[in-house]
C-alpha cells in the first residue's frame, strides 16, 4: 500500500507529465510555424516521452493498486517571442520538474516508501539528463543562431534525433 501523501504526489505526477507532453507540443508547434523542421522535430520527440514519463507513473500508481484520477491538463500559456526563449522555458520547466521529482522522492523517503524511491531514481537520472540537453541547446543556440549558416546546421542536427522507448520497464 502506497502512503496517501505519496500516492497523491504520484498522482499529481501524471498530470503534471501530460502536461510537459502538452508544453513541448506547443515548442513543436512553434518551430513548424518557423520553418525550422529539425527543431519541430526534436521537440515533437521530447512530447512523446513525456507521455511515456506520464504512464509510467501511472503504471506504477495500478501495479500498486492505487487508484488513477486523470485531471484536466492546462493550457500552455509560456510566452514564446523567439527561438531563445522556448530553449529557455525548456530548460526552466525541466528544472521545475526536477523539483516535483526530488518533492516526490522526500515524501517517499519519509514514509520509508523504498519501492517507490528505487523507481524514482530512474527519473531522478533522467532529470539530469534533460537539462543536460536544454542546457546543450542554449548553449549552441548562443553560439550558432544569430548565423543563419549556423541556424540550419543546428536545425538539421535537431532532425536527426529519433524516438528511443524509456529504458525503465514497469
Ligand atoms: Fe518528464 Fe522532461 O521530464
Amino acid at each position: 500500500m502506497l502512503q496517501e501523501k505519496v500516492a497523491a504526489l504520484l498522482n499529481d505526477q501524471v498530470n503534471k507529465e501530460f502536461y510537459s507532453a502538452y508544453l513541448y507540443l506547443e515548442f513543436s508547434n512553434y518551430f513548424e510555424a518557423r520553418g525550422l523542421d529539425g527543431f519541430a522535430n526534436w521537440y515533437k520527440i521530447q512530447a512523446q516521452e513525456e507521455r511515456d514519463h506520464a504512464m509510467l507513473f501511472y503504471q506504477y500508481l495500478h501495479n500498486n493498486n492505487a487508484k488513477v484520477t486523470l485531471e484536466a491538463i492546462a493550457k500552455p500559456e509560456k510566452k514564446l517571442d523567439s527561438d531563445m526563449d522556448v530553449l529557455k522555458a525548456g530548460l526552466e520547466h525541466e528544472m521545475y520538474v526536477t523539483g516535483l521529482i526530488n518533492d516526490i522522492y522526500a515524501a517517499a523517503h519519509e514514509a520509508k516508501d523504498f519501492r517507490t524511491m528505487q523507481f524514482l531514481d530512474w527519473f531522478v537520472k533522467e532529470q539530469g539528463e534533460e537539462e543536460v540537453n536544454a542546457n546543450d541547446m542554449i548553449s549552441k543556440m548562443e553560439l550558432f543562431g544569430s548565423d543563419p549558416k549556423g541556424l540550419y546546421m543546428l536545425n538539421s542536427e535537431l532532425g536527426s534525433r529519433t524516438y528511443n522507448a524509456p529504458s525503465l520497464v514497469l
